[in-house]
């Protein structure tokens, strides 16, 4: 049984990937330093899966405990690395803390994995990368834009410094996966996303307004340039996302991959509107929700979503759930969650 490393393992793409990894028979070393999630996430895994992964809790700025992490798993082979940072708002008031948080972290795994006996490495990436691109849809050849947050400066720096290391050795591998906007929830109502707060992203925002949580959900703009005016994204189940990290594991274990540094983007394909969003929320949740249209928030884009043909064709992965699943699946997880508290 392969043994693979998750960091940040308790997030809200980590744990799902650690549920299909334990899935699919293979043994996961956590690593979480509950920072931005809960060891309770610990115990959903297990309850889904009949098994609780092997739990590491610590900081990965601590350059000795990433040593340490090593040396005990050195049987490991593959590390997928979700732990950062992911405030777009906060990374610009604080980016000092992420560019420490994001890049030392990196830096010490890559240092390991380097010296280790099997050196394949999983990169979360974002599709910010890619900014206001001008043709959609967005393809893995499109530019890399400047970065609008330190946040997404700190995904793009990580690939660089990724591919500055797959040029030194040949037995470096490493796909960086561009994620466009995940969402949803394990199907069982088990599992899903835990924003600490108020949440910045739209779903969680739905689902507490819906709940009672909060009293309206803000549309921020209805004068872009789309199919009603308010911004589009490409919205992708978690689940299939955590799939596809064990689809790009899996390549570069069998050697399947074309050359030790690859980019893949991960998204439906499809893009939909705000309002979009909520028609369909209100559909499969049977809530009307109460919403306000604003002004446009800072830093935000108009459109993107993804061109899924490398994905599809060179991965071999396709997203198979629909928006309709994914907000079924974050509402169910909105009421199992606040059922039980
Ligand atoms: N939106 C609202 N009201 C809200 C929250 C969001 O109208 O309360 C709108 C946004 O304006 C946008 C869409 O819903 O049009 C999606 O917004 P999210 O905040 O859910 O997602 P973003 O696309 O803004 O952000 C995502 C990731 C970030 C990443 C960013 C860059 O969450 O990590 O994409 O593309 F940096």
């Amino acid at each position: 049984m392969a043994k693979f490393i998750v960091t940040g393992g308790l997030g809200f793409i980590g744990s799902h990937t650690t549920v299909e990894l334990i899935d699919q028979g293979y043994e996961v070393v956590v690593v979480d330093d509950l920072s931005n999630s809960t060891i309770e996430t610990l115990d959903r895994i297990e309850s889904i899966t009949g098994v609780k992964p092997i739990f590491e809790q610590f900081d990965l700025r601590d350059k000795s405990k990433v040593s340490e992490l090593f040396k005990k798993h050195s049987d490991q082979q593959g590390v997928i690395h979700f732990a950062a940072s992911k405030a777009v708002g906060e990374s610009v008031e604080k980016p000092l803390l992420y560019y420490e948080n994001n890049l030392n972290s990196l830096i010490y795994i890559l240092q390991e994995l380097s010296a280790s006996e099997n050196k394949n490495f999983i990169f979360s990436s974002s599709c910010t990368v890619y900014g206001e691109a001008e043709i959609l849809p967005i393809t893995e050849d499109a530019p890399v834009a400047l970065a609008e947050s330190p946040y997404g400066n700190t995904k793009q720096i990580g690939e660089e410094i990724i591919r500055d290391i797959c040029k030194t050795s040949d037995e470096f591998n490493a796909i960086a996966l561009r994620y466009f906007n995940p969402i949803g929830a394990h199907a069982s109502g088990n599992l899903g996303e835990l924003p600490l707060g108020i949440p910045q992203n739209l779903i969680p925002y739905i689902t507490q307004t819906a709940i009672g949580l909060r009293e309206k959900l803000l549309v921020f703009g209805n004068d872009y340039n789309t199919i009603d005016g308010t911004g589009v994204r490409d919205y992708i189940h978690v689940v299939d996302l955590a799939k596809a990290h064990i689809v790009a594991l899996k390549r570069l274990i069998d050697n399947k991959n074309k050359s030790n540094y690859e980019i893949f983007n991960l998204g439906t394909g499809k893009g939909n509107s705000v309002l979009e969003v909520i028609q369909a929320f209100e559909k499969v949740s049977n809530v009307k929700l109460n919403y306000e249209i604003t002004d446009r928030r800072s830093g935000d884009i108009e459109s993107a979503y993804a061109d899924t043909k490398k994905a599809n064709e060179e991965l071999g992965w396709k997203a198979e759930m629909s928006l309709e699943d994914a907000l079924l699946h974050s509402w169910q997880w909105e009421l199992n969650l606040r059922q039980n508290n």
